[in-house]
Formats: C-alpha cells, sequence, structure tokens
C-alpha cells in the first residue's frame, strides 16, 4: 500500500527527462565529480559567477588559494582564509572539494626552496602536508600531492629543487605522509603535457606512468593520475589519450582531467571545433570507469589564467555569464552514453539495463519499485 502511494506521488511530480538538465545534473546522474577552478572575483561579478558555478558544477577546486606560497608563506605560519572562503562556498552548496596541491617547484615561497639539506626538505614537507590536510579533513574527496615532477619531453624526472636536495624519493615521502595525514581521501600524481600517446606527449607520458607504476609496485599509497589537460585545438588526439587512459587504468588507478581548458580564438568554426574536442574528452571519460573527476581551470573565459582574450574554457561573460557551444558538447557527451542501472547497494550483478522501468526525481534515478538507482560506467 505504502510502495502505491509512493509511486503515485513520485509519478505526479516526475520531471521530464529532458535536454534542460544542467551540466552538474548531468554529472551527478553519472557520478562524476565535473568541476571548476576557482579564483572568487569581486564587485558585480561575483553573483553571477557564483550561481553558475554553483548551478553547473558539482565540484570546486581553489585555482590558487591552497598553494604554498598562499597558506605557508613563512615557515609554520599559516593562512587558510582565501581558500577557506571557496570550501565554504563549495560545502554550503553541497558540492565537492578537491585539494591542490601539496607538492609542487612553483608557486613555493624562497623559504623552501632555498633549504638545502634533505632531512630538512622531508620534514619541512611533512609539516605543510600535515596542516594542509589535517585542516581540510574530511572535507577534501581527493588532493593532488605531487604536481609536475616528470621533465618536458622526457621520462625523466625534473631537476627540481625537490629532487636535487631530496632525489627522486620525495615523491614517495609526499604520498607517505599524505596518506598518514588524511587517509580517507584519494591521493594523485598530477602532470601536463602526458595526456596522449603520440606527438609531442609520447615522451613524457611514458615518463609518468612509468613513474606511477613504480608507486604502485613499491605499495605507495597513491590513487590516481591527474591529466591537467591544458590543450589548445591541435594538440589533441582524442584515440591516444584514450589509450593513455587505458594504460592508467590496468593499473588500478583513477584518471581525472584536472585542469582542462581548450585554447582557441572567438570564430563560429573554433568554437565548432572546441565543442567538439570537449565533448570528445567527456565521451572518453564517461567511457572509461575510472575517469571520476573532470574538472575546467576556470569558470568562465574572462577569469581564465590564460589572459585577456582567452577563449578556452565552457562559459562566457562576467556580469551576465552565459553557456558556449563547448557547454553544449559537456551535456551531449554526458547524455549521449546509454546507461546500465543498479539498484543502489543491490547484490552486485543484479543490473537493470532497460531506460524502460526506470524514472528520474530530483537529480536521482529510482525504478519503479522506488529503489535509488546508481549509474554503472559503461564498458
Ligand atoms: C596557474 C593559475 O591558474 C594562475 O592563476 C597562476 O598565476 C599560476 O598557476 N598547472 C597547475 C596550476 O598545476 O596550478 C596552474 O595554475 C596552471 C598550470
Amino acid at each position: 500500500m505504502k510502495r502505491i502511494a509512493l509511486l503515485i506521488a513520485v509519478s505526479i511530480s516526475m520531471p521530464a527527462l529532458s535536454g534542460a538538465q544542467t551540466l552538474r545534473q548531468l554529472a551527478d546522474s553519472r557520478g562524476i565529480h565535473f568541476g571548476a577552478a576557482v579564483t572568487l572575483p569581486t564587485g558585480a561579478n561575483l553573483a553571477p559567477y557564483e550561481s553558475t558555478l554553483s548551478q553547473q558544477f558539482n565540484t570546486s577546486v581553489c585555482e590558487n588559494a591552497m598553494k604554498w606560497q598562499n597558506t605557508e608563506g613563512t615557515r609554520n605560519v599559516f593562512n587558510f582564509t582565501a581558500a577557506d572562503a571557496i570550501v565554504d562556498f563549495t560545502l554550503s552548496h553541497g558540492m565537492y572539494m578537491r585539494g591542490h596541491n601539496f607538492v609542487w617547484h612553483s608557486q613555493v615561497p624562497g623559504w623552501v626552496s632555498n633549504i638545502t639539506n634533505r632531512d630538512t626538505l622531508l620534514a619541512v614537507m611533512k609539516n605543510h602536508i600535515n596542516q594542509l590536510a589535517g585542516h581540510y579533513k574530511g572535507k577534501i574527496y581527493e588532493w593532488d600531492v605531487v604536481n609536475e615532477a616528470i621533465a618536458d619531453g622526457s621520462t625523466g624526472f625534473r631537476t627540481s629543487f625537490w629532487y636535487q636536495r631530496i632525489g627522486a624519493d620525495f615523491i614517495d615521502s609526499a604520498f607517505v605522509y599524505a596518506h598518514r595525514a588524511d587517509p580517507n581521501a584519494l591521493l594523485v600524481y598530477n602532470d601536463y603535457g602526458a595526456e596522449g600517446m603520440t606527438g609531442s606527449t609520447a615522451t613524457k607520458s611514458t615518463g609518468v606512468y612509468n613513474l606511477v607504476s613504480g608507486l604502485k609496485t613499491r605499495g605507495i599509497p597513491i590513487n590516481g593520475v591527474g591529466l591537467q589537460s591544458h590543450f589548445n585545438l591541435n594538440g589533441f588526439d582524442t584515440a591516444s589519450i584514450g589509450a593513455n587512459m587505458s594504460r592508467i587504468e590496468a593499473l588500478g588507478l583513477n584518471i581525472s582531467i584536472t585542469e582542462l581548458d581548450i585554447s582557441t580564438s572567438n570564430t563560429t568554426a573554433n568554437l565548432d571545433a572546441q565543442k567538439a574536442n570537449y565533448k570528445s574528452l567527456m565521451t572518453l571519460c564517461v567511457h572509461h570507469p575510472r575517469c571520476k573527476t573532470f574538472i575546467t581551470w576556470g569558470v568562465n573565459d574572462a577569469q581564465s589564467w590564460k589572459g585577456a582574450g582567452a577563449v578556452a574554457l565552457l562559459f562566457t561573460g562576467t556580469t551576465t555569464i552565459t553557456a558556449k557551444p563547448a557547454a553544449s558538447g559537456i551535456s551531449e557527451a554526458i547524455s549521449g552514453v546509454s546507461s546500465v542501472w543498479q539498484v543502489a547497494n543491490g547484490r552486485p550483478g543484479v543490473l537493470r539495463q532497460s531506460h524502460l522501468g526506470r524514472f528520474e526525481l530530483n537529480g536521482s534515478m529510482f525504478d519503479l519499485r522506488g529503489r535509488k538507482l546508481v549509474a554503472l560506467p559503461v564498458p
């Protein structure tokens, strides 16, 4: 009797499965952390920015606010004010927070890069990770632990001060410190120019692959590889990016698209080509079961790190923010993949593949017995 009452109630309020869903709703339906790098603007730009962020994305990452120079500019004096504002906004809007980053050679104060003693530098690294991971424990689902440690056009290590003063094991230590500080967070190695397996990215992506497979073999607690994905229209080879994703998955590691932008100029043809590339990359992500994070490096073109006149992201404008063709590319990619549904918490193997016999309510999917469904990744 109760069940019948529930069914009547939900069928009356059932929204149509239409193309009018936001990118956030679509990403939620597939369990993808779909996000943007956040720098909160000021004045009249703030309200439209915040509403676009919270309506279209389910995840944030601080564009700069969690970096070393902004959190520990002076040794052991921590300042979380700017980052806290972004984290508070994100969590209060029911969104997820990603952490960026603990250990990088850039945007790090001189007092760190000038340390010459290996043990001192390791102790400073450990304290920094402990403080950041500790402050945000339970609020951040995934951290970039080490950023950009492989050299460009090489399979070898970047000769950063970390590598020179500590050695390659600075990476192992960073992951171990991070795991101890927040055992529940997913831990990621993040790099750029290592997305595909052909052309200019071939060598470096093999360097990243070798690094993370070595970490896995040694039992270092790593959960995933971050593909930054700063592209332009030409540097985009979908098949080889897919092949790289597959070999990362075969290691038992997740794939996070961490900093996506696709730079071009503002012509109709280029905006369409940009849309096609955004769509291709999201299509790859929904076809790779371990691709669970997909983040653009900014909300709107006006705030892109690519500078004035940048045409790189999904949205345009400042006081009024509108979706570009690229945003439709994302929604077409997600809604264009047919889903396999499983009863949430149901017995493994009990699959419901039908598009009949299920309905959507408030962004969640239910079967006709009112049981909540989860979308399984499409193989
Ligand atoms: C960039 C920010 O977007 C800029 O605002 C800042 O001036 C420099 O850093 N790889 C990374 C990011 O991991 O942290 C960088 O972000 C872009 C390249």
